[in-house]
């Protein structure tokens, strides 16, 4: 059973981006946001399957949790502006790939490689974007698979293939993730060279554990899979 957490959209508004014309854009993609959310329910539905057929078929579960998120309506607009866009339907289509997010935790190493290929068989999902940050992980350390998944998806008979963004670690790499995300976010000021070593350090030590217990997983089980 994996535990899925659906993290609660913030309907707040901020009144820096209250200007007329990007409020005009987000009413009109409010119409439209409901595709998104329609993609990464199934989405995440789908992988709770993937799951467990593997538990099933291999009698193990790749899938440790999955959390999702539809992006906020105010952090899509500081993300076309941030990129220097105007903020209107074409540039949200166009640039945030991101708008239904999911992060899937996995056990081992491997399970990574064996859930993506599983999505990969799937006839309604084709990649759009892949960037393996476990193959060349950040220079702060940071590693995971980010891949943006297109779901086609019909709306009053329209095809329409929706982006999904997965993000794809082991518990591992989730738990450095969180934690240096909050060092960040709670720091009153930049943190220091020193400890922006240290967590690189530490990211290291961890992928090292990932890589050992990838190990002694695979020695306990072999010849069972
Ligand atoms: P944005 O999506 O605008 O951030 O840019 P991008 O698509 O170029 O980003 P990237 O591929 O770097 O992925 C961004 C996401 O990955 C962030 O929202 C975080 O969830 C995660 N991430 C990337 N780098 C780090 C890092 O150094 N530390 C942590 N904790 N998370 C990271
Ligand atoms: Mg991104």
């Amino acid at each position: 059973m994996i535990l899925q957490k659906e993290i609660q959209v913030n309907a707040y508004f901020d009144t820096e981006y209250n200007d007329p014309a990007s409020m005009a854009v987000m009413e009109e993609y409010s119409k439209i946001e409901k595709v998104y959310r329609y993609a990464l329910r199934e989405m995440c539905a789908k992988l709770e399957n993937l799951d467990d057929y593997c538990s099933v078929s291999l009698s193990h579960n790749p899938i440790h949790n999955i959390e999702s998120r539809i992006k906020t309506k105010k952090s899509i607009i500081e993300k076309i502006h941030r990129r220097g866009y105007p903020v209107t339907i074409r540039t949200l289509k166009d640039l945030i790939y991101d708008i239904a997010g999911v992060r899937v935790v996995c056990n081992y190493i491997d399970d990574i490689d064996v859930i993506i290929e599983l999505l990969m068989q799937q006839k309604n999902l084709r990649i759009r974007l892949r960037k393996d940050y476990i193959t060349n992980p950040k220079p702060t350390g940071y590693r995971s698979v980010h891949i943006v998944f297109e779901k086609q998806m019909f709306l009053e008979d329209e095809e329409i293939w929706t982006p999904i963004e997965i993000q794809f670690r082991t518990i591992a790499m989730d738990m450095w993730a969180s934690l240096e995300h909050e060092l960040r976010y709670k720091s009153k000021m930049e943190l220091s060279e020193d400890d922006k070593k240290k967590l690189k350090e530490y990211a290291d030590k961890l992928y090292e554990i990932d890589v050992a217990m990838q190990k002694m997983y695979n020695e306990n089980t072999k010849g069972e899979i």
